[in-house]
C-alpha cells in the first residue's frame, strides 16, 4: 500500500470521473483544484448510514459558511460509480452545491494511502473517511476518522475551526 499523503504534498496524478449531461468524463485532481482553495471530503459509501445521514448533508448545509470563509470549492469523492453518485446527490445535494468525483477504481484512495477494508459490512475496499484542505492542489490539512462509521474530526465544523 502507498504511504499516506502528507501535508505539503500535491494530490496524486490519477483519474477521477464524473457525469456531464449523462456523459462519462475523467479529470485529474491537479486540474480540478489548481488555483483554488478547496475542501475535499472522502466518503466511504453512497447511501451508507453515516455518509448519507451525517457527513454529506453536514457539508451541504455548511457550504454557505465555507464559501463565506474563503473556500472556492467544496468537493467530495467516494468509491462509487458516477451514476450512483448522481442519484445520491439528487437526494442529498439537490442544489448541486458540492462537486462530486467518482473514485470507483480506488485509484485516488490507493495512491494517497487512504484505503480502508469494509469487508465486515460487505463493502469490500473503500476509502477512509477524510477531509482535506487544499490550496492550489496541495494538501495543507488532512483529517481521517479513526473509525469509518463515525463523524467527528472530518466534519464541516472541524474544517471551519482549522481554517
Ligand atoms: C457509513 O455508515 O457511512 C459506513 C458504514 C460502513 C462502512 C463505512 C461507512
Amino acid at each position: 500500500m502507498s504511504q499516506r499523503i502528507q501535508h505539503g504534498a500535491r494530490l496524486p496524478d490519477v483519474e477521477l470521473a464524473y457525469l456531464d449531461a449523462g456523459q462519462l468524463r475523467t479529470v485529474r485532481p491537479d486540474l480540478i483544484f489548481a488555483g483554488q482553495k478547496a475542501v475535499l471530503i472522502g466518503l466511504p459509501g453512497a447511501f451508507t448510514p453515516t455518509c448519507h445521514a451525517k457527513h454529506l448533508p453536514d457539508f451541504v448545509a455548511a457550504w454557505p459558511k465555507l464559501m463565506a470563509s474563503g473556500f472556492d470549492l467544496v468537493a467530495w469523492l467516494s468509491p462509487n460509480d458516477p451514476w450512483t453518485q448522481d442519484a445520491w446527490a439528487t437526494m442529498v445535494d439537490p442544489e448541486n452545491r458540492l462537486r462530486r468525483f467518482s473514485d470507483g477504481n480506488l485509484a485516488f484512495a490507493r495512491a494517497a494511502g487512504l484505503i480502508s477494508s469494509a469487508s465486515a459490512w460487505f463493502m469490500g475496499e473503500r476509502c477512509q473517511r477524510f477531509s482535506m484542505i487544499l490550496k492550489d492542489a496541495v494538501v495543507v490539512h488532512l483529517s481521517i476518522e479513526p473509525n469509518d462509521t463515525t463523524l467527528s474530526c472530518t466534519s464541516a465544523s472541524a474544517v471551519l475551526e482549522i481554517d
